[in-house]
């Protein structure tokens, strides 16, 4: 059955409900069972848990859904219609060991384009909340960021995300970018950090081979922000991206 078509602020509303819903079961939680672990990368039970309840809350809008533990159809980023994209613990690590920086996130995208997004630090009770046309909030409040007037004294969000090259280029980039930038932040997670883009914590954010669930959310709040972003996929990895976003196009390195 075709998906009926619910107005953007709806969707919203769900959106932020569902994120707080998710957030406050993983608060709550105190089982960390690992269901795997790889060199750079660990799956708890409670990520497929967050996910189930998520989706769960968003059929009744009948939209596909992409989420990182469950899966979806990329074949959806290269057709004009939209689709959650669910990322339902970002900071999985951080959960784990007790390390701030955890969240829920979940984006709408239509094929290659965010169109809202809810990132819900449930640790810190910090709900961003926004999408094109609609501004940006936090926890329910209208954010006006200010960002850095230039690199020298810009912040940048960075990660090495767990599939990513950690060779000699990759590194060489790094290092190149801690010495342009005032500061460097690695919190571990990507959708906070965007979300910290958006709101003015910090001015810029890069990672290379990030996924779509990690970025998505996120990347429509630096846009409702009137924030720039420049997301490239990365050839030969699905649902992968090379991903800039910062305050004004003259913040990304
Ligand atoms: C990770 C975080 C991290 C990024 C990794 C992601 P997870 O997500 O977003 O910042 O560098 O690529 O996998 O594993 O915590 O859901
Ligand atoms: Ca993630």
């Amino acid at each position: 059955m075709a998906a009926p078509s619910i107005p953007a602020d709806e969707l919203l509303t769900l959106a932020v409900a569902t994120a707080r819903a998710a957030g406050a079961a993983l608060a709550k939680r105190s089982d960390r069972t690992v269901n795997s672990e790889s060199d750079h990368d660990i799956k708890l039970q409670a990520d497929v848990d967050s996910e189930t309840l998520i989706r769960e809350r968003l059929a009744r809008t009948k939209l596909p859904v992409i989420g990182e533990e469950i899966g979806g159809d990329a074949g959806l980023l290269d057709h004009d219609e939209p689709y959650w994209a669910v990322d339902p613990l970002d900071g999985t690590y951080n959960y784990l060991r007790g390390i701030p920086g955890a969240c829920v996130s979940i984006g709408l995208w239509r094929g290659r384009r965010p169109v809202l997004g809810v990132v819900f630090d449930f640790w810190r009770d910090e709900l961003y909340a926004g999408g094109t046309g609609l501004g940006l909030t936090m926890n329910g409040r209208a954010l006006k960021p200010r960002w850095a007037p230039d690199i020298p004294r810009a912040v940048l969000c960075t990660g090495f995300p767990s599939t990513t090259d950690r060779g000699g280029e990759a590194v060489r980039g790094f290092v190149a970018r801690v010495e342009k930038f005032k500061k460097i932040r690695m919190i571990g997670t990507a959708a906070l950090a965007l979300a910290y883009v958006a709101g003015g914590r910090v001015d810029a954010y890069f990672e290379e081979s990030i996924k779509l669930w990690d970025i998505a959310a996120g990347l429509a709040l630096v846009e409702s922000a009137g924030g720039f972003v420049r997301v490239e996929p990365v050839v030969g990895k699905p649902l992968a991206f090379n991903v800039w976003a910062a305050g004004r196009a003259d913040l990304a390195g």
